[in-house]
């Protein structure tokens, strides 16, 4: 295993979690359409990761004839991948029609990508130069049988670049729900993002899934808000939430508000993101 970059130390791998992790994919959607208006509008943290990934993966996106997106969402990546190669035929694929549409519309008239709705982690399509994904591997169901599908997906020698959060986001959010829940043993709602899979373990399924050369680059960033209410609105603008939310009281979300700007505001509230980057090749 390479590191491209390493701003703090790697996390415990606490286990696989995404192994354990069972998304129903038609909440997973809803909640993916629902926040479509609004997805553009707060995901600031989602487009640098696209700049990073592009960044990272620049001379595999301008080299490959045949790119494979997976979770185009609204066509962030997608915009930018034409940009770098006009020539390549683009397959992007979302699990909502309605999100599809609108990445569509901002790609009009582009007759070499076809759009696609369907669960990505059922594909079986062959022949990619490059499969790529910002921000939604974190959500896979099957992240071992995925990542083995799309190793026989690709030509040999070709390459997977993807972004994902991991488990460290939210952890201030994660904090403060711990404390601020009223009967703890009842086992307080957890951020989602607790339960995505740690850098080391997407290094592991890589390589058991038949990588070579799995390059893995881990940001911690920490995103001032003005207030915890901004923070959590940002949160549910862009859908980095649990598909199926536990019912949060206006009591308890109260005290959540309190603790949370208790423990960590200071002026601004902070968040903090934790961003990785996985690149491996066939
Ligand atoms: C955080 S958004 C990222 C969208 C886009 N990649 C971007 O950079 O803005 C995650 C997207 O992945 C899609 N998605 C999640 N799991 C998926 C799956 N199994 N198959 C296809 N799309 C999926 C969601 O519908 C959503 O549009």
């Amino acid at each position: 295993m390479r590191h491209m970059g390493d701003r703090e130390g790697e996390g415990s791998l606490s286990g696989c979690r995404s192994g354990n992790l069972r998304t129903d994919k038609a909440d997973l959607r809803r909640n993916f359409r629902r926040r479509a208006a609004t997805y553009e509008q707060y995901a600031q943290v989602q487009r640098d990761m696209a700049g990073e990934l592009l960044r990272l993966a620049e001379t595999e996106i301008k080299k490959a004839a045949r790119i494979l997106e997976v979770g185009c969402g609204t066509g962030t990546l997608t915009r930018e991948l034409r940009r770098l190669n006009p020539r390549a035929w683009i397959l992007a694929v979302d699990l909502d029609p309605e999100i599809l549409r609108r990445a569509r519309v901002a790609l009009a008239g582009d007759r070499g990508i076809a759009w696609l709705a369907m669960d990505a982690e059922s594909l079986s399509q062959g022949g990619f130069d490059l499969i790529i994904a910002n921000s939604v591997f974190q959500w896979f169901s099957r992240p071992h049988a995925t990542l083995a599908r799309y190793h026989r997906m690709l030509r040999p020698g070709e390459c997977l670049a993807f972004s994902a959060m991991g488990p460290a986001t939210f952890r201030e959010l994660g904090q403060a729900w711990r404390r601020a829940a009223a009967r703890p043993e009842a086992g307080p709602p957890v951020p989602v993002a607790a339960t995505f899979a740690a850098g080391p373990d997407w290094v592991r399924m890589l390589n058991q899934a038949g990588f070579q050369d799995v390059r893995l680059a881990r940001e911690l960033r920490v995103v001032s808000y003005p207030s915890v209410l901004e923070f959590l609105k940002a949160v549910q603008g862009t859908g980095a939430v649990s598909p199926r939310p536990r019912a949060l009281t206006p009591r308890l979300l109260r005290r959540l508000l309190a603790v949370y700007q208790d423990l960590f505001g200071n002026g601004v509230v902070p968040a903090t993101y934790e961003l990785l980057y996985l690149m491996a090749r066939k």
